[in-house]
């Protein structure tokens, strides 16, 4: 058997204590599946008296991860801190110019940097694996970069962040609250350190726009990414789509168009008993879409340490096992620079008011809907007491473009009391 292959892990948080238990308790299998033993040098982390469930002892220290990725007995460099600055970002540089592999669950440090250390890693001869960045347990980088590599991709769509998702199915399945839903995904140690990143979509706007550079073959535009959190979303909201047959998600939908490449993280509708309208508490769920394969849909845990650190072994079995690919699936110099497209693809639309219950209010906002070419696919006004009547409406497809201008139009008719709902219906 070769030289053992020596890590060097930085961050022995959820994920990372998760890494080390498995290179601990599944050390003969991994050496027989990969050819090689794998065994940790060294390791670090913020404090280094912390209990982390799991025995550190026989490993050497460093207070400075920039320390640990240059060790000589460190092989490859595994990054499991976080965060798009600071030391993921110095750490991770360091790696790849002392001529360390790198292997990272880090989307927001790839979501931002990832085409320069993408061609810092080839100017070096190295590689850098990010499975445990997208959807967790799911080896969604692994099916498109491989796998699905003789396809054209026409679509990537998915539920990507866990913690949103446990949050909008517990507010649905137990009539929990936002708080009370929120307080339990942090228990099950799905949280980013900072949650405004899960709740913001902007950890899923990260993930989407690795998934779309692979699928793509264009750079890494996280700031072209459309974004909307799922702070907006009422237990109202959840509870009328649900009686009109659909679940709402915090659903990610890439396209290159001709127009450009649309990304787009919001909340959307799509049919309740669809697979993404099954999906469940913190699973994650991708779409591909290519045009050999047609759809192929990959369903797991999108976070926790068990599925990330899972995702993260992957990738070191790969480097054990010689098996060494462009970082997003092409060589960077090749990645096409990204036009950004406003998503405009036609789509229903969930409409969700408040009108003055009076005469001739609801023939205002068919007016405006009308003047915008929109067309009511169905509507229902619910029983109220006072004199505000609550109203949902579907459309048949149509723009965002055009949607925006009704809207502004509503809010000209003086019938409508606060802001409507908006919210797209996704085809799946
Ligand atoms: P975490 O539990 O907060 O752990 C972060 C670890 O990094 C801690 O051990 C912390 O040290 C260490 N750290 C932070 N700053 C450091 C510094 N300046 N120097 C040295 N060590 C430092 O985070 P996590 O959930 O394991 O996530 C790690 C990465 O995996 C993140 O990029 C995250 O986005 C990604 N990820 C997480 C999940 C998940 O389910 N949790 C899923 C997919 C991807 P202390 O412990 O001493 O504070
Ligand atoms: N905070 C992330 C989530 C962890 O909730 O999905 C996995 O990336």
């Amino acid at each position: 058997m070769p030289s053992p292959l020596r890590l060097g892990i930085a961050g022995l948080g959820t994920v990372g204590a998760g890494v080390v238990k498995i290179v601990r308790q599944k050390a003969a299998l991994l050496a027989e599946r990969s050819g090689q033993e794998i065994v940790i040098s060294a390791v670090s982390a913020r404090s280094k008296g912390k209990d982390r469930g799991v025995p550190l002892s026989g490993y050497a220290w460093e207070d400075d991860p920039v320390v640990l990725a240059q060790r000589d007995d460190v092989d490859v460099f595994v990054e499991l801190m976080g965060g798009h600055e600071g030391p993921a970002r110095d750490a991770t540089e360091a790696a790849l110019r002392a001529g360390k592999d790198v292997v990272t669950a880090n989307k927001a440090l790839l979501a931002h940097h990832g085409q320069a250390l993408a061609s810092l890693a080839e100017s070096m001869g190295r590689v850098i694996r990010f499975e445990a960045a997208v959807a967790g347990g799911i080896p969604i980088i692994k099916a498109l970069t491989e796998g699905l590599a003789g396809n054209d991709i026409q679509r990537v769509m998915g539920v990507m962040n866990g913690t949103c998702n446990y949050i909008l199915t517990r507010m649905e399945d137990a009539g929990l609250s936002y708080d009370e839903a929120f307080a339990e995904a942090d228990g099950l140690g799905y949280l980013e350190a900072d949650p405004t990143l899960d709740v913001g979509g902007i950890d899923a706007g990260h993930k989407l726009s690795l998934l779309a550079s692979i699928a793509f073959g264009t750079q890494v535009a996280f700031d072209a990414v459309e974004l909307e959190g799922i702070g907006s979303i009422s237990i109202e909201d959840i509870r009328q789509a649900a009686d009109m047959g659909f679940r709402i998600k915090l659903l990610g939908v890439s396209r290159l168009t001709g127009r450009g490449l649309e990304q787009s993280m919001a909340p959307c509708l799509v049919p309740a008993g669809s697979p993404l309208g099954q999906l469940a508490g913190g699973t994650n769920m991708v779409v591909i879409e290519g045009d050999q394969v047609g759809q192929i849909v990959m369903r797991g845990a999108g976070a926790g340490e068990g599925p990330t650190a899972s995702a993260v072994m992957g990738d070191i079995m790969d480097l054990a096992r010689g098996t060494r690919l462009s970082t997003f699936g092409k060589p960077a110099e090749m990645l096409r620079p990204v036009t950004p497209a406003k998503a405009a693809t036609p789509a229903p639309y969930y409409l969700r008011m408040t009108l003055l219950d009076k005469p001739g209010a609801l023939a205002k906002v068919a007016t405006v809907l009308s003047d915008a070419g929109i067309s009511i696919n169905r509507m229902r006004q619910y029983d109220h007491a006072d004199d505000a009547a609550p109203v949902l409406i579907v459309t048949h497809k149509t723009t965002r473009e055009a949607l925006d201008i009704a809207l502004a139009g509503m809010a000209q008719t003086g019938v409508v009391t606060g802001e409507p709902v908006a919210l797209r219906i996704e085809e799946v």
